[in-house]
Protein backbone atom coordinates (compact mmCIF):
# COMPACT_ATOMS: atom_id res chain seq x y z
CA UNK A 1 0.00 0.00 0.00
CA UNK A 2 1.52 3.20 -1.22
CA UNK A 3 1.05 6.74 0.37
CA UNK A 4 -1.85 7.64 -1.43
CA UNK A 5 -3.80 4.41 -1.20
CA UNK A 6 -3.25 4.59 2.83
CA UNK A 7 -4.49 8.47 3.14
CA UNK A 8 -7.82 7.59 1.14
CA UNK A 9 -8.53 4.67 3.31
CA UNK A 10 -7.90 6.98 6.33
CA UNK A 11 -10.14 9.26 5.40
CA UNK A 12 -13.01 6.72 4.41
CA UNK A 13 -12.80 5.64 8.02
CA UNK A 14 -12.79 9.32 9.65
CA UNK A 15 -16.16 10.15 7.55
CA UNK A 16 -17.42 6.55 8.20
CA UNK A 17 -16.55 6.84 12.22
CA UNK A 18 -17.78 10.63 12.46
CA UNK A 19 -21.13 10.30 10.21
CA UNK A 20 -23.19 8.58 12.92
CA UNK A 21 -22.18 11.45 15.50
CA UNK A 22 -23.33 14.57 12.69
CA UNK A 23 -26.73 12.22 12.40
CA UNK A 24 -27.23 12.45 16.07
CA UNK A 25 -25.92 16.18 16.34
CA UNK A 26 -28.57 16.41 13.57
CA UNK A 27 -31.46 14.92 15.23
CA UNK A 28 -30.90 16.25 18.88
CA UNK A 29 -31.18 19.29 16.70
CA UNK A 30 -34.47 18.81 14.90
CA UNK A 31 -35.92 17.57 18.28
CA UNK A 32 -35.59 21.06 20.06
CA UNK A 33 -36.78 22.59 17.03
CA UNK A 34 -39.71 20.49 16.48
CA UNK A 35 -40.97 20.77 20.25
CA UNK A 36 -40.09 25.07 19.93
CA UNK A 37 -42.54 24.88 16.94
CA UNK A 38 -45.70 22.88 17.82
CA UNK A 39 -48.71 24.48 19.09
CA UNK A 40 -48.78 22.87 22.35
CA UNK A 41 -48.73 26.37 24.25
CA UNK A 42 -51.83 27.63 25.13
CA UNK A 43 -52.07 30.35 23.15
CA UNK A 44 -51.81 28.28 19.70
CA UNK A 45 -54.54 26.48 21.17
CA UNK A 46 -56.26 28.90 21.76
CA UNK A 47 -56.16 30.52 18.37
CA UNK A 48 -56.80 26.69 16.20
CA UNK A 49 -59.89 26.09 18.78
CA UNK A 50 -61.49 29.55 18.21
CA UNK A 51 -64.82 29.29 16.35
CA UNK A 52 -66.66 31.66 14.11
CA UNK A 53 -68.97 32.04 16.81
CA UNK A 54 -65.50 32.99 19.47
CA UNK A 55 -64.88 35.67 16.71
CA UNK A 56 -68.50 37.07 16.06
CA UNK A 57 -68.49 37.85 19.14
CA UNK A 58 -65.26 40.25 18.83
CA UNK A 59 -67.54 41.97 16.85
CA UNK A 60 -70.42 42.30 19.70
CA UNK A 61 -72.28 45.23 20.28
CA UNK A 62 -73.15 47.22 23.39
CA UNK A 63 -76.75 46.45 22.38
CA UNK A 64 -76.09 42.68 22.20
CA UNK A 65 -76.22 42.60 18.43
CA UNK A 66 -73.50 40.74 16.74
CA UNK A 67 -72.09 41.08 13.00
CA UNK A 68 -72.83 37.58 11.38
CA UNK A 69 -72.18 38.25 8.33
CA UNK A 70 -73.10 40.25 5.19
CA UNK A 71 -76.22 40.38 2.69
CA UNK A 72 -74.33 39.16 -0.05
CA UNK A 73 -73.17 35.89 1.92
CA UNK A 74 -77.25 35.59 3.09
CA UNK A 75 -78.57 36.17 -0.26
CA UNK A 76 -75.65 33.70 -1.93
CA UNK A 77 -76.23 30.99 0.42
CA UNK A 78 -79.55 31.31 1.15
CA UNK A 79 -78.76 31.73 5.28
CA UNK A 80 -76.37 32.56 7.84
CA UNK A 81 -75.62 29.34 10.68
CA UNK A 82 -74.23 29.05 13.60
CA UNK A 83 -75.04 26.21 15.60
CA UNK A 84 -72.74 27.00 17.73
CA UNK A 85 -72.87 29.87 18.90
CA UNK A 86 -74.31 30.76 23.07
CA UNK A 87 -77.89 31.02 21.03
CA UNK A 88 -77.74 29.20 17.94
CA UNK A 89 -78.89 31.05 15.31
CA UNK A 90 -79.89 31.16 11.67
CA UNK A 91 -80.61 34.36 9.40
CA UNK A 92 -82.79 33.76 6.52
CA UNK A 93 -84.79 36.37 4.05
CA UNK A 94 -88.05 36.04 4.92
CA UNK A 95 -89.94 35.02 1.59
CA UNK A 96 -92.75 37.51 1.37
CA UNK A 97 -91.20 40.50 2.59
CA UNK A 98 -87.39 40.08 1.58
CA UNK A 99 -87.02 41.44 5.48
CA UNK A 100 -83.98 39.40 7.53
CA UNK A 101 -85.44 37.02 10.04
CA UNK A 102 -83.40 35.67 12.64
CA UNK A 103 -84.27 32.28 14.42
CA UNK A 104 -83.06 30.07 16.97
CA UNK A 105 -82.85 26.80 14.78
CA UNK A 106 -83.14 24.25 17.83
CA UNK A 107 -86.35 22.25 17.65
CA UNK A 108 -88.78 23.00 20.45
CA UNK A 109 -89.34 19.32 20.52
CA UNK A 110 -86.54 17.86 21.60
CA UNK A 111 -83.34 20.22 21.10
CA UNK A 112 -82.13 19.11 17.89
CA UNK A 113 -80.75 21.43 15.25
CA UNK A 114 -83.30 22.23 12.40
CA UNK A 115 -82.19 22.36 8.71
CA UNK A 116 -83.49 25.17 6.24
CA UNK A 117 -84.76 24.34 3.12
CA UNK A 118 -84.45 26.92 0.93
CA UNK A 119 -86.40 25.68 -2.04
CA UNK A 120 -89.32 24.51 0.48
CA UNK A 121 -88.68 27.60 2.46
CA UNK A 122 -89.60 25.67 5.51
CA UNK A 123 -87.13 24.61 8.28
CA UNK A 124 -87.52 21.03 9.12
CA UNK A 125 -86.34 18.77 11.71
CA UNK A 126 -84.09 15.71 11.29
CA UNK A 127 -84.61 14.17 14.42
CA UNK A 128 -88.65 13.29 15.04
CA UNK A 129 -89.71 15.42 12.01
CA UNK A 130 -91.39 18.31 13.26
CA UNK A 131 -91.62 21.37 10.41
CA UNK A 132 -91.55 24.85 10.42
CA UNK A 133 -92.48 27.69 8.18
CA UNK A 134 -90.04 30.79 7.41
CA UNK A 135 -91.20 32.34 10.07
CA UNK A 136 -90.38 29.80 12.73
CA UNK A 137 -94.54 28.41 13.20
CA UNK A 138 -94.84 24.86 13.43
CA UNK A 139 -96.09 23.46 10.21
CA UNK A 140 -96.06 19.58 11.70
CA UNK A 141 -95.55 17.84 14.73
CA UNK A 142 -94.57 16.52 16.94
CA UNK A 143 -92.99 20.12 17.89
CA UNK A 144 -96.16 22.13 19.50
CA UNK A 145 -94.31 25.53 19.83
CA UNK A 146 -92.54 27.87 17.50
CA UNK A 147 -88.98 28.42 16.80
CA UNK A 148 -87.68 31.25 18.98
CA UNK A 149 -87.48 34.46 17.20
CA UNK A 150 -84.19 36.52 17.78
CA UNK A 151 -84.17 40.37 16.80
CA UNK A 152 -82.11 41.05 13.79
CA UNK A 153 -81.27 43.83 11.65
CA UNK A 154 -80.01 44.71 8.38
CA UNK A 155 -76.94 47.66 8.44
CA UNK A 156 -75.39 48.56 4.92
CA UNK A 157 -74.06 44.95 3.71
CA UNK A 158 -74.06 43.80 7.31
CA UNK A 159 -76.45 41.34 9.07
CA UNK A 160 -76.80 41.75 12.62
CA UNK A 161 -78.43 39.79 15.29
CA UNK A 162 -79.07 39.73 19.01
CA UNK A 163 -77.68 36.35 20.38
CA UNK A 164 -77.48 37.53 24.01
FE1 LIG B 1 -87.22 17.91 16.43
FE2 LIG B 1 -88.08 15.81 17.80
S1 LIG B 1 -86.30 17.02 18.17
S2 LIG B 1 -88.96 16.71 16.04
Amino acid sequence: MDRRQFLSWMSVGAIATSLPIALAACNSNSETTTEAETPESPTAEAEIAESPAEMASTDLAEDGFVNVGTTAQLDSEGFILDKDAATPFIAIRNPDTQEIIALNPTCTHNGCIVDYDGADQEFACPCHGAKYDATGAVTNGPAEDPLSVLESREEGDAVFVKIS
